[in-house]
């Protein structure tokens, strides 16, 4: 694990745990940015797809143990390094201790695939969020971007961006729609609250 400490840019340390369109995307939307950068992507998963993107973009990646986590004051050290402005998780799926919210105040964010605080809480990610919207046949849905506490999906409010369902709405239509709007807002929120 290194550190990044070599410009003045403000940094953004992604979480991810699965797919990590939503870290490339953020990755991207800042890439020719001149004060702010994604300067690392860390994971969870060792086999995620999200290491293997960012590993092919050439952005730094860093992969820990859950254990890291809860354990150890080691993966705080390493994110001190760094010496982020912004760690926003994008699908990334573990509860936070006490002791890495308090190390981080106000600077940890996520984004759900909801208009919390509905289909919020623990094991609601991804499709399964999806396949509660479409059994309750709502009308509307859309995407929650805040503050994370010790709480799963629980943590202050900073946006929500809302979007209209169609009667006909099926899996891959509400998923698209909602991605699209994650890759649309997030990188925005990011920067609003960096400048
Ligand atoms: C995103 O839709 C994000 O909102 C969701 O996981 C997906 C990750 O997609 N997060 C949650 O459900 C958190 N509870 P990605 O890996 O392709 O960016």
């Amino acid at each position: 694990m290194e550190d990044s400490n070599s410009n003045s840019k403000k940094k953004i340390v992604v979480f991810a745990s699965g797919n990590g369109t939503n870290a490339v995307n953020i990755y991207h939307y800042f890439r020719n940015n001149k004060n702010i950068e994604v300067s690392h992507i860390f994971s969870n998963n060792k086999k995620s797809k999200v290491l293997r993107r960012a590993h092919d973009l050439g952005i730094k990646c860093v992969h820990f143990e859950k254990e890291d986590l809860y354990d150890s004051p080691s993966l705080i050290n390493v994110i001190k390094d760094i010496d982020p402005s912004i760690i926003a998780f994008a699908g990334f799926l573990l509860k936070v201790p006490e002791s890495f919210l308090a190390a981080f105040p106000k600077q940890i964010i996520n984004i759900h695939p909801s208009l919390l605080p509905k289909y919020g809480g623990e094991g609601m990610y991804g499709e399964r969020v999806f396949r509660k919207i479409l059994k309750n046949r709502d009308k509307e849905s859309g995407i929650t971007i805040h503050y994370v506490n010790e709480e799963y999906d629980e943590g202050e409010i900073i946006a929500q961006i809302k979007l209209e369902l169609n009667n006909d709405e099926d899996l891959n239509s509400l998923e698209e729609k909602i991605h699209s709007l994650e890759y649309e807002h997030y990188p925005k929120v990011i920067e609003k609250l960096l400048t």
